[in-house]
């Protein structure tokens, strides 16, 4: 494979001044459609919280179903600070994503297993998982299971035992492609997204899930140092789109845990807004309360209280992806 086709965007050098991909769109396409908190009363009542949860189940099931690409997106959520939303990000879009009529996969390629805990997966060490797809050669379709909190949500759990992978892979024939080969040989025909979730770091696991994906979905909190360390991420992703994957592109940004009441969280949104331009999701994901405590009840936030402020944002980022998709297919 060569190195042809447009690079990957540096931080450096996608923040410069004639050519600044911000200023190739209008100013209100990139405008960030900001979810505010609900009213805390609202929110910390049982009744409220019921009351916010019917509301959200029943406006779905009025709405329609969104367009389906017309083929498998596979997309990466990668970056190697710790703690930016990764994981909230997989699990909610692919949550919302598939409320609205898609299946999805959620791959949790963490030794945490944050993703496979919100999605009630059980991710015990010794449960088969992208472990024994990785080191093993187990074929994915062995290790796949439902999330039974949504039809059409699956997720490949992931074990405490894949925190050996990084070593075990090192000598290992093709160590960079053992995931995209699995997913290659996985029928996944019936599949509409694939989100890859990655641990904080650039080891083999995160470059595994780069070779296997077409696109990059960089989630970026809303703090300060946000971009600190996206430049090695996206050095990275330039070298295996070189070497591996020429697909590979960074497809979406997102802004997540913004905290509306600070003038630092706005900064960083313009920042990341400059550097980044139209590949930058509008919605802008709002520090939540909700958020965080769906993962302990192994739930997407989606599930767990619909009608959240934090449920809204990932549902209007999910539908920002599901209208990138260009062409639809039909449902069923
Ligand atoms: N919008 C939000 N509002 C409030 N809390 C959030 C929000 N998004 C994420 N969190 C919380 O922040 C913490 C970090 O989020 P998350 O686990 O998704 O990050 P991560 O990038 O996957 O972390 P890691 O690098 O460890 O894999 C979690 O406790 C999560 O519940
Ligand atoms: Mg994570």
């Amino acid at each position: 494979m060569n190195g042809e086709g447009p690079g990957i965007g540096t931080v450096e050098d996608a923040g410069d001044g004639g050519q600044h991909p911000a200023q190739a769109v209008p100013r209100r396409q990139t405008r960030p459609v900001i979810v505010p908190e609900l009213p805390r009363e609202q929110a910390d009542t049982p009744i409220g919280r019921e009351a916010e949860a019917a509301v959200g189940v029943h406006g779905m099931s009025h709405r329609p179903p969104w367009p389906r690409p017309p083929r498998r997106r596979i997309m990466t959520i990668a970056n190697q600070k710790g703690g930016v939303g990764k994981t909230t990000t997989a699990v909610n879009l692919a949550a919302s994503l598939a409320q609205h009529g898609s299946r999805v996969l959620v791959i949790d390629l963490d030794p945490q297993g944050n993703a496979s805990t919100a999605l009630d997966v059980e991710h015990r060490s010794g449960t088969p998982s992208v472990y024994d797809v990785l080191v093993e050669e187990r074929p994915l379709a062995d290790i796949v299971r439902p999330a039974a909190q949504m039809p059409g949500l699956f997720c490949a759990p992931a074990t405490i035992d894949l925190a050996g992978a990084e070593i075990e892979l090192v000598p290992m024939v093709a160590r960079e492609l053992r995931l995209a080969t699995a997913l290659r040989a996985f029928d996944s025909s019936r599949l509409d997204y694939v989100f890859v979730d990655c641990p904080p770091s650039l080891g083999l696991l995160t470059v595994n899930a780069l070779v296997a994906a077409e696109e990059v979905l960089l989630p970026i909190q809303c703090e300060y140092y946000a971009l600190e360390g996206v430049q090695q991420l996206l050095s990275t992703a330039e070298l295996v789109r070189v070497h591996f994957n020429p697909g590979l592109h960074v497809s979406a940004v997102l802004l997540t845990m913004y905290d509306g009441r600070t003038r630092l969280a706005a900064d960083v949104a313009e920042d990341v807004r400059a550097h980044f331009g139209a590949s930058v999701l509008r919605t802008v994901i709002p520090r939540s309360v909700r958020v965080s405590e769906a993962p302990s009840r192994g739930q997407s936030v989606i599930s767990y209280d619909p009608g959240s402020s934090g449920a809204i944002a990932y549902t209007q980022a999910a539908q920002e992806l599901a209208m990138q998709s260009s062409g639809t297919r039909q449902h069923g």
